[in-house]
């Protein structure tokens, strides 16, 4: 008898922008998997019902996304490690025993995008991490945090808007805050945005990075526009830049593997099928 396709997708409200079905379409064509994966608009009224028909619906699990991230976490049988620690979910899997099981793939996806683009292995990474400076306390920097503690920052400081956020983030990690508007960025090695600043339709991030020392590392989670003008004022520098996209790509994976039974690569060709999806 023919196995039913393998299905999953994404649970977001609003969905109709995600560049998930387009990234996992591309996957599950190229390794000739019968699956697939589609966007559903999940009012937050309906995400319980929905998490919850998952299994008898046939799903073998999904991504969950603005604005449902940290409720799905509540309604999950067990949680990953770093999903708990994070109290935050956006990979949810459908057990063989129609229990559901929440992962947090976000640090995984910012950290495999950084080594993907770091030659010289840990000692280079190290030495690029010496001392990170990370723009946004939200829960994007939280995942980061995770990510950057994984491989091995010795020092890590954090800047926000709202001088309180930062504070608690400091003080639940255990990092260094510096004030928003008094950036000191002269022994900095390596900035972050994980800010929303520089997205398409938000104020773009006005930060002079005149003072970072060469070499230093510049990346931004923002990945539509992929250039933002952080980037390309750090490019104009010659200093080393890293997209965006890249943590959306490397992200994706775990997801991938637990649903269609196949661990998925990121590829030059994957990047650019994505970005041609950007609004
Ligand atoms: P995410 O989960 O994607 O990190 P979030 O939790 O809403 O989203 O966090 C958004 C981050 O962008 C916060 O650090 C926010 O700063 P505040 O804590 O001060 O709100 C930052 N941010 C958003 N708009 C900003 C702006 N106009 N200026 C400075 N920071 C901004």
């Amino acid at each position: 008898m023919k196995e039913a396709p393998l299905k999953a997708a994404v649970l977001g409200h609003p969905i109709a922008h995600s560049l998930s079905p387009r990234l996992h379409g591309y996957w599950l064509k190229h390794y000739g998997i019968d699956g697939s994966y589609t966007a559903i608009d999940v009012a937050p009224d309906h995400l319980e019902n929905w998490i919850k028909a998952m299994p008898e619906l046939g799903y073998k699990g999904c991504n969950v996304t603005i604005p449902h991230k940290e409720k799905v976490a509540e309604l999950m049988d067990e949680l990953s490690p770093v999903a708990n620690y994070l109290g935050v979910v956006n990979t949810v899997i459908v057990r063989e025993d129609g229990s559901l099981y929440g992962d947090n793939t976000d640090a995984y996806g910012f950290e495999h995008n950084i080594r993907s683009h770091v030659a010289g292995g840990d000692e280079a990474l190290q030495q690029l991490l010496s001392h990170t400076l990370i723009l946004g306390a939200g829960g994007a920097s939280r995942a980061v945090i995770v990510a950057l503690e994984s491989m091995g920052a010795s020092r890590i400081t954090i800047t926000n808007r709202t001088k309180d956020k930062a504070e608690k983030c400091a003080a639940i990690y255990n990092i260094e805050t510096m004030p928003w508007n008094e950036l000191q960025l002269q022994d900095v090695t390596c900035v972050i945005n994980t800010t929303s600043l520089g997205m398409k339709g938000q104020p773009s991030l006005e930060l002079d990075i005149d003072a970072l020392p060469e070499g230093a590392l510049v990346t931004d989670i923002v990945y539509n526009p992929l250039i933002t003008k952080l980037l390309r004022q750090a490019r104009a520098r010659d200093l080393k830049t890293i997209t965006g996209i890249g943590m959306l790509l490397h992200q994706a994976v775990p997801g991938f593997e637990a649903w269609f039974g196949q661990r998925p690569q990121v590829t030059s060709a994957l990047e650019t099928h994505v970005l041609a999806g950007l609004e």
